[in-house]
């Protein structure tokens, strides 16, 4: 089913910015997309055109089928989640239990399934043991996660992020990122992500839409769009660093590589083929 349309999708601010210059992004229930693209090119002034929190100029977006002008507020902020890039524009709540209660307290539910919603949220993201601690004592990292606990406490279809891994360090970003795929792939939530950090991403995303400019320079898979070198460049990106390496000894050094591979276990693959068995060390046995 088709969770997402956006077509043609114009906005300038009212400085006469124009941040969207006719946009169309589409997303599938289920997908895990990522909104690829550098400062400035438009992906949060899309995302927030996507929650309602701005509205285009011209162009439409339709959630479920639905003009999100005919949505309610109350069905918008249920069917669709805000995770914000700093978590402090969204925490406000004195504890983090409070902070997620807020949510589904809005929406009138008894106390009780209030609280099974915070408890759920919170042990989705493994952040139960922070319930009762001060918001404003948590790390940056856990900040990120009880961010998106609230969010999964109003139990939306299509969790929408901001940057969801910019500040953390490598392994608070794996964790968010394998986290966000474990909601997609088990609970059948469809996830769209902004970033520009290229190098774990095609591990997680579906498809990738390249922002530049406010425009869409390329959407496809990511195996599509890293291999456009030139397009990467020119939307002022980079290929993944695994990538790079092995575009520039196919390009230098001559080394026959089939397209270009994504990930670390692709480009051992690929070279353990070119490298005779006798001379691969015995620790591993070269395994290929
Ligand atoms: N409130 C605002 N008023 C005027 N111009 C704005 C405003 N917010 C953003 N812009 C401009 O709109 C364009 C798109 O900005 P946007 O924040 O959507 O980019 P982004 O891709 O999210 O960038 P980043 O990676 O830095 O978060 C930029 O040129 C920016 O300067
Ligand atoms: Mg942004």
């Amino acid at each position: 089913m088709r969770e997402l349309d956006v077509t043609n999708v114009r906005f300038a601010y009212e400085d006469g910015t124009e941040a969207l210059r006719g946009i169309d992004f589409h997303c599938e229930s289920g997908e895990f997309i990522a909104v690829l693209g550098s400062n400035g090119s438009g992906k949060t002034t899309l995302i927030h055109l996507i929650v309602g929190l701005l509205k285009a100029k011209s162009g439409e977006i339709r959630l479920g089928g639905r003009r999100i002008e005919d949505l309610s507020a109350e069905e918008l902020t249920q069917r669709v989640g805000l995770v914000f890039q700093n978590p402090g524009d969204q925490l406000f709540a004195a504890t983090v239990g409070e902070d997620c209660a807020f949510g589904p307290r809005n929406l009138s539910l008894p106390e009780e399934e209030v609280q099974r919603r915070v408890s759920e949220a919170l042990a989705a993201v493994q952040a139960l043991q922070l319930r009762d601690r001060a918001i404003h004592h948590l790390s940056f990292g856990e900040q990120k996660r009880v961010s998106l606990a609230g969010v999964m406490a109003m139990r939306p279809s299509v969790l929408i992020l901001d940057e969801p891994t910019a500040g953390l360090d490598p392994a608070g970003e794996a964790q968010m990122l394998q986290l966000l795929k474990r909601l997609n792939r088990d609970e059948g939530i469809t996830v769209v992500l902004a970033t520009h950090s290229v190098d774990m991403l095609p591990l997680f995303a579906d498809r990738i839409y390249v922002l530049d400019g406010g425009r869409v320079l390329q959407a496809g898979p990511s195996e599509e769009i890293f291999c456009q070198q030139e397009m990467i460049v020119r939307a002022k990106l980079r290929l993944p660093y695994v990538s790079r390496l092995m575009y520039e000894m196919k390009r230098h050094d001559g080394v026959p590589i089939d397209g270009l591979p994504l990930t670390i276990g692709e480009a051992r693959a690929q070279l353990l083929e070119l490298i005779p068995k006798e001379m691969l060390g015995t620790e591993n046995g070269g395994k290929r």
